[in-house]
């Protein structure tokens, strides 16, 4: 018999969904134009590619042009970021973020700082909200871009961002600036469970990514409301002027689809997989002693678990889990030759040996209460076996750990 497979790590990807596989197929084999192209079969492409461009417009609320793909989540946050940095270098230098932030956010502003930039990063609070008392602190006439994660990558946190850009819009109407400073979020792993309406949240800028929510990987988003200044990162034959090269035809139709579809049940799934997590939630708390939850208590996607075990080690956890079929993710990727543990988790104000011992658990589609009952029962046991033989002496990195929190933080 084999091995039952529960996959728990849909924050890292998604598995294809099937309806979206089936639509990109013709575009893999036969109608493989380019869009560019004037004859037929390129028309054909280019009616294709505006037609998955106008779903995906309609659901956010904006107009086609305003939607530019990209090959991942991590361009479209480097678009963001870099590109409105040197569009606008001559209005302001200062970019504020939070401490919360995706990499794809954290190194493009890393690499601006090198180039005379200031970045602020808001500290968050223990339950994982953004301090907004900081922000209204922080911004200022030199402030070009605010750019706050819709949920961060670990424990799924929603910051609340139509506050956020209220507090923006307060600001500008205080400086009398009609445009600067701009609102980016990175809304790729809340996109298959909140509301994306640009306009409601009253963002400028935000990424989407298709392999978190059943699209293929290769291709994500940014939308970029009409009247922003933002300069390129591609440049070449101006396909789109913010991105140039050839469409990525299928990924295009296969990403289009994939929002469609989890934007349609979206109700009835949200509440479907916050029932599973929920008692996953709670049937760990309750059966493993010394464990915390990470993250905001409510204010949480539907299908995240970020828990903290005591004692034990993320990666072992992780390796026996696989090797009972359990798939889940780590906040801390320790080990000798690569000392990364969560920044996101140390923002949070949890300890380096909460951090060592957090779970990931990111539900999705294919999850039943079957999967659920089939972790709460392996889980205590993997945990009572790793306490007994590994009585873990965290000291020795904990001193190096606490440098690279350090080094981080000082960005
Ligand atoms: C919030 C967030 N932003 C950006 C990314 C980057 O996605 P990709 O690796 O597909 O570029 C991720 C991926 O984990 C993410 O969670």
């Amino acid at each position: 018999m084999s091995k039952r497979q529960v996959y728990l790590d849909h924050a890292a990807t998604a598995p294809l969904h099937p309806e979206v596989l089936k639509v990109m197929l013709p575009f893999l084999k036969d109608e493989f134009g380019n869009p560019s192209n004037l004859y037929e079969s390129g028309r054909s492409a280019n009616r294709a590619v505006a037609e998955a461009t106008n779903k995906i417009a309609k659901i956010l609320g904006c107009k086609n042009e305003e939607f530019i793909f990209t090959g991942s989540a991590t361009e479209a946050d480097n678009l963001a970021i870099l590109g409105t940095a040197h569009a606008n270098k001559g209005k302001g230098n200062k970019i504020i973020i939070s401490s919360i932030e995706h990499k794809g956010i954290l190194a493009a502003c890393e690499a601006l700082e090198k180039q005379g930039f200031e970045i602020v990063k808001l500290p968050v609070l223990k339950n994982g909200l953004v301090d907004l008392e900081v922000l209204k602190k922080e911004l200022d006439g030199r402030t070009i871009l605010v750019s706050i994660t819709m949920t961060d990558s670990e424990t799924g946190t929603i910051q609340p961002i139509k506050e956020i850009s209220e507090i923006i819009r307060g600001f500008k109407l205080k400086t009398q600036s009609s445009r600067i400073p701009y609102f980016h979020t990175d809304a790729s792993q809340a996109a298959g469970y909140l509301n994306l309406d640009v306009k409601k949240l009253g963002v400028d800028l935000m990424t989407l990514s298709a392999h978190k929510i059943g699209g293929p990987k290769g291709i994500a988003g940014l939308f970029v409301k009409k009247g922003i200044s933002l300069e390129p990162l591609i440049y070449g034959g101006g396909q789109n002027k913010l991105r140039s090269g050839t469409e990525n035809v299928p990924g295009i139709i296969g990403f289009s689809k994939a929002l469609e579809t989890i934007s349609k049940n979206k109700t009835k799934e949200n509440s479907r997989i916050k029932k599973l997590r929920d008692t996953l939630e709670k049937g760990i708390l309750k059966s493993i002693p010394k464990t915390i939850l990470n993250g905001h208590p409510i204010s949480r996607l539907p299908n995240f678990l970020n828990i903290s075990i005591l004692d034990v080690e993320g990666e072992a956890m992780l390796l026996y889990l696989d090797k009972l079929g359990i798939m889940v993710g780590t906040g801390s990727a320790c080990n000798s030759q690569n000392l990364e543990p969560s920044y996101i988790l140390s923002a949070m104000g949890r300890s380096y040996e909460h951090i060592h011992g957090s779970i990931r658990f990111s539900l999705g589609k294919n999850n039943t209460m079957r999967d659920v009952q089939y972790v709460l029962k392996n889980l205590p046991r993997v945990v009572k076996k790793l306490r007994q033989i590994s009585s873990i002496d965290l000291s020795l990195n904990r001193k190096k750990w606490q440098n690279k929190i350090k080094k981080i933080n000082r960005m």
